[in-house]
């Protein structure tokens, strides 16, 4: 099985720690980053040269660089360079056709790199090859709260080691997510596996205009619509299965996810602060002498030249204050 990982994303809901010239995939966090991890996943399902990496233009030196720390290495060939960031979409089209182009028809496993699994991820993963034959195949988690920066999964019937997708919603407001939470929907873990013959078939589909930029011979990444791979095929597209992975799993995109995870101390509060009569705080120094009194339930995080305040239930706005304040003026 082929691997495609994508780490183009600049992950602006964790500013001011990752950053357009450093984003969060490549900061090592334990020891590695989150694209080590990542690449080390990957790994268990395919050899080096049958792993595809697509990032953007800057990163390639963090990718070549972070591969070769663990060992391993890349061939130059593997790493597509996004000259502007279109999403997942073009991203994963782009990873599947450089495969297919190399070896024909074959079943890729896409990655992202922003996030924290359980190992065991992978034997699920392999085990889904034959269901990926017929269906564009996600993974799903049991949600745990009404979180509106996921996609949300309806299982139905049954088909091989998973189930068809009677519904996909990409992001939904927090009403709707309560609601989706309530009925026993699946998040979308960000994970897939596709073969090139369904998902060549569902983008010429849904996205004629995308498939004939990657197959016309002439790929000019600026002319490309951005567009991720839910809102763009995966809402759309009947033939979508879940396959269920009841594995630790988080999506480490904001503060408040990071908090989730994180060591606390008997009053909540976790990361590297003088906690005084405040409670269930996030704090990410860096290195400089933070002290929190009479607070709770914030984040506040230093990166050395700038410096975050937020309420914790308000991270996932994070990318909005970025967009709009910080980066427009
Ligand atoms: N190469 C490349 N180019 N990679 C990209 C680009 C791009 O333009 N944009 C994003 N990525 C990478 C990110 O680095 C990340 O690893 C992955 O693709 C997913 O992108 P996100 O931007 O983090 O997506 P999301 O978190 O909002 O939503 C997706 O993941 C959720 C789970 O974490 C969706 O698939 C949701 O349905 C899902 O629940
Ligand atoms: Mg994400």
């Amino acid at each position: 099985m082929k691997s495609i990982i994508l780490a183009g994303g600049v992950g602006t809901r964790l500013w001011p720690l990752s950053r357009e010239k450093y984003p969060k995939q490549f900061l090592k966090m334990n020891g590695h980053s989150l694209f080590q991890e990542t690449y080390l996943r990957s790994l268990k399902l395919s050899s080096p040269d049958e792993i595809v990496v697509v990032t953007g233009e800057p990163y390639e030196y963090h990718v070549i660089n972070q591969i070769k720390e663990l060992g391993y290495s890349i061939p130059r060939e593997h790493v597509l360079k996004e000259p502007v960031g279109k999403n997942t979409l073009p991203a994963v089209m782009w990873g599947m056709k450089v495969l297919y182009d190399e070896s024909g028809d074959c079943t890729a496993a896409v990655f992202p790199s922003d996030h924290m699994l359980d190992a065991a991820a992978s034997d699920v993963i392999s085990s889904s090859e034959g269901l990926a034959e017929d269906c564009l195949v996600v993974f799903g988690i049991k949600p745990d709260s009404p979180q509106t920066g996921y996609g949300y999964v309806k299982a139905g019937v049954p088909v091989k080691n998973g189930y068809f997708v009677d519904e996909f919603k990409e992001k939904p407001d927090a009403e709707t997510a309560q609601k989706y939470l309530d009925e026993g929907y699946l998040w979308n873990s960000g994970m897939f596996l596709l073969s090139t013959k369904v998902f060549f078939g569902e983008v010429m589909k849904f996205r004629k205009d995308i498939y004939d930029e990657f197959f016309s011979g002439s790929l000019n990444y600026h002319n490309i619509d951005g567009i991720s791979m839910d809102y763009g095929i995966l809402e759309k597209s009947d033939k979508v299965a879940v396959v269920p992975l009841n594995l630790s799993w988080n999506d480490l995109g904001s503060f408040r996810s990071m908090y989730a995870v994180g060591d606390k101390d008997e009053s909540g509060n976790c990361g590297d602060a003088l906690f005084v009569r405040s409670q269930n705080n996030f704090v990410s120094s860096g290195g400089r002498k933070i002290a929190l009194l009479g607070v709770e339930n914030i984040a506040v995080i230093d990166s050395g030249d700038a410096v975050l305040v937020c309420n914790l239930d308000d991270t996932e706005s994070v990318k909005e204050l970025v967009n709009f304040y910080l980066e427009k003026g």
